[in-house]
């Protein structure tokens, strides 16, 4: 059985996708029985060498074209960014073709409404690719899980954060450093800003939680902090008291609303995601029937990323052939999305203080002044490079930040060093 698709894009994941059709297809029809044929693939620059050679008239910097071709059944969007790629999608779908992306950012920002229409046009928008890469965990959240009730999400979605700051734990490397080196092996790009702030993170939870919820989460509607304030002084401190730092994407669903936050976060050792390492990335999913799961792998890439937007096409294509009106991935229903100001959080907090008697009793008096308990204290140094170190017991997120603020203005705080939320119940040191 013959499908003709179209793509839009031949870049990473475009070149290492059209290698596994143009160079393994048969592989592909073996197992599938579909025969892809690739009708188009649109580019912005036609004088590029490509990884993989096509036929002359194959390529075109016109993407209109390949949406609009009469033998491109199925188009998959691998071109990024969300313009023009969400009007090219939009148009797709209304001709009735179905379509596969990898777009996190266009699916974090206008999933609802092209959702919405791939339901209307009866036709599957599929993006198992846009969160984790090569993970398998749109389907299993979107499909398995259907049915069940999922409580919270909680992620690696960013392989090179995860890599810093792995390079950051193991080695004693500085942030700046450890940047450098990913940037020189390929795991940063060039400007790392929307890996390092969290953004791409960002983008990945609101789909996640989107999809585990079943009710929309705007990309802007998730608190984010990258890693850029790390410092390898935490990560040592983290390691000292049996936790790593990682950047955590957490989306929470309770009865007071829905809560969604990207944030470096202490994470307890033999928690399962704090083996995570390198550039791999991780989501672990818990509900009331399935008690805990965990999806691993690679998260970005070109080949991890293909093979799940090869599955996709193949889903799709499967579907196309069938000839059925199909159901939309979810259909989201009207529920209250929270501000991370109300959600409840232990920190942990580094502060630079002046060596001298009662600055303890200070500190701890603004803590009272704010009705956020300390669960433990210590202090690192003496005279003037003197830190004192504390971990907060669970509470309001907001209590927990006028606290931060009321201890900037004393006069025994030099700095607010770091302030880290952390995974479960906090650390007690062994002093
Ligand atoms: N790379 C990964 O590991 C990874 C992982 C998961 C998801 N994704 C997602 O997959 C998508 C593609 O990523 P990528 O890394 O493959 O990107 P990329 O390497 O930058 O490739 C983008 C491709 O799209 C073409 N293109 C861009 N704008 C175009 C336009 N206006 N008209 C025609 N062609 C255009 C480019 O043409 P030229 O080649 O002529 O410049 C290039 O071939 C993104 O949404 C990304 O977020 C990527």
């Amino acid at each position: 059985m013959r499908v003709g698709i179209g793509i839009l894009g031949f870049g990473t994941v475009g070149g290492a996708l059209l290698h596994k059709l143009v160079n393994e297809g048969s592989s592909v029809s073996t197992k599938t029985g579909l025969e892809i044929d690739v009708v188009r693939v649109a580019v912005r620059d036609l004088d590029k060498t490509r990884s993989v050679s096509l036929p002359a008239d194959v390529l075109t910097e016109d993407p209109m074209e390949v949406v609009n071709h009469p033998d491109v059944q199925l188009v998959v969007e691998i071109m990024g960014g969300e313009d023009p790629a969400g009007d090219l999608v939009a148009a797709a779908l209304r001709a009735g073709k179905p379509v596969v992306t990898a777009n996190k950012a266009l699916i974090s920002s206008r999933g609802k409404e092209l959702i919405a229409l791939a339901e209307k046009s009866g036709v599957p928008l599929l993006f198992e690719a846009a969160v984790a890469g090569g993970i398998p965990i749109i389907r299993p959240l979107s499909e398995t899980l259907a049915g069940e009730q999922i409580d919270r999400v909680l992620g690696i979605v960013n392989g090179t954060t995860n890599y810093i700051l792995t390079k950051m734990a193991e080695e004693g490397a500085e942030y700046k450093a450890a940047l450098a080196e990913a940037q020189e092996l390929g795991y940063a790009e060039a400007d790392p800003t929307a890996d390092v702030s969290g953004a791409d993170a960002a983008a990945k939870a609101a789909i996640l939680a989107s999809l585990a919820f079943g009710t929309w989460v705007a990309g802007d509607r998730v608190y984010t902090e990258g890693i850029e304030r790390i410092d390898a002084t935490d990560l040592r401190i983290a390691g000292e008291l049996g936790y790593v730092i990682k950047l955590l994407a957490v989306a929470e669903n309770s009865e007071a609303g829905i809560n969604v936050r990207v944030h470096p976060t202490f994470v307890p050792a033999d928690h399962p995601l704090a083996v995570i390492r390198g550039a791999t990335n991780a989501v672990f999913v818990e509900g009331p029937s399935f008690d805990q799961l965990l999806f691993a792998g690679p998260g970005a890439g070109g080949a991890p990323t293909a093979t799940a937007v090869l599955g996709d096409v193949v889903d799709a294509a499967r579907e196309l052939l069938a000839g059925a009106q199909v159901a939309p991935p979810i259909r989201f229903q009207p529920g209250r999305v929270l501000d991370f100001e109300s959600a409840s959080t232990t920190w942990y907090l580094r502060l630079e203080v002046v060596d001298r008697p009662g600055v303890l009793a200070q500190v701890a008096g603004v803590f009272g002044d704010n009705e956020v308990s300390i669960k433990s204290v210590w202090q690192e140094g003496e005279d003037d490079g003197a830190t004192l170190l504390l971990v907060t017991h669970a509470h309001n997120e907001g209590r927990q930040r006028a606290t931060a603020q009321a201890l900037r203005s004393l006069d025994v705080v030099n700095n607010v060093a770091a302030v880290i939320r952390v995974e479960g119940a906090g650390p007690t040191p062994n002093l």
